[in-house]
């Protein structure tokens, strides 16, 4: 009865009509960027990727060659691990070595990777910008009641998490945490929306063109029953 269905983000991405809105995907990517990246990777996208959002060749070979965490490269004579820089063709990059890592730097917790996380999560992109601005002090009642559901130490409480307490402490906490480049004033609000429609993109690039064959395919079928009834009156005809 504490666990919240998440609260609606407005994209437009959403419904049957839904597009992406490239700017926001600008502003999403750039959240990601300089927040969730510091922890979560986005592993099945690639850089060149970024390009359908509207970057440009030249800005997907910067974003790609500027990306803090580099490429790992291995010799292929001595099995020496080394680091390159990142171009377009790569995937953008795994943040921890390995889970071990990853769980040192992060309470015992593993960061999951984002990149499907809108569809892994039931109501995806919703959950994501709910559970970004859900964050907020346990409700003393639950406590009274369920004294063995007190957040533990290091998690942090947020009713849109299935368990109510999760290892992520909130990324989002002040207003302008980014200065977007078009100028949208960076509430945390803003922000969690946008990073939300990123990651709509991220689990469905071609979102676009389900939607257009959806309703192309809905179309054709209205019109085609139409046709259907308009023969089965005119066979049927003379036998009424
Ligand atoms: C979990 C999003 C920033 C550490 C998650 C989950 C999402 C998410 C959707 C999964 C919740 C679930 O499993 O249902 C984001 C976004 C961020 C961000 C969009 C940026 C705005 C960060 C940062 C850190 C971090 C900066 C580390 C300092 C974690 C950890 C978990 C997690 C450890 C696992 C929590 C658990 O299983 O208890 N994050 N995150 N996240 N995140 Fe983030």
């Amino acid at each position: 009865e504490y666990h919240l269905s998440p609260r609606d983000a407005g994209l437009a991405s959403a419904g049957i009509f839904g597009k992406f809105d490239n700017q926001q995907l600008q502003r999403g990517f750039q959240v990601y960027k300089e927040v969730c990246s510091a922890c979560h990777s986005i592993n099945l996208v690639s850089f060149r990727d970024l390009a359908s959002l509207g970057y440009s060749e030249g800005e997907v070979k910067a974003i790609a060659n500027q990306w803090t965490v580099e490429a790992p490269s291995v010799n292929p004579d001595t099995g020496e691990v080394a680091t390159r820089k990142n171009t377009p063709a790569d995937r953008l990059p795994k943040v921890y070595a390995n889970e071990v890592a990853a769980r040192a730097a992060n309470n015992n917790a593993i960061p999951p990777d984002l990149s499907l996380m809108t569809k892994a999560r039931g109501d995806g992109a919703n959950y994501v910008y709910s559970l970004l601005t859900g964050y907020q002090p346990q409700p003393a009642e639950l406590v009274a009641e369920h004294p063995t559901a007190a957040t533990p130490p290091g998690l942090h409480y947020n009713p849109y998490f299935p368990t109510l307490n999760l290892a992520m402490s909130p990324p989002l906490v002040a207003d302008n945490q980014v200065t977007y480049a078009d100028g949208t004033p960076a509430t945390v609000d803003q922000m969690a929306k946008d990073v939300a429609a990123f990651l709509t993109w991220t689990a469905e690039p071609k979102l676009e063109v389900r939607h257009q064959a959806g309703l192309a395919a809905f179309l054709f079928i209205l019109v085609f029953t139409g046709l259907a009834y308009g023969a089965y009156r005119n066979i049927w005809r003379d036998l009424k």
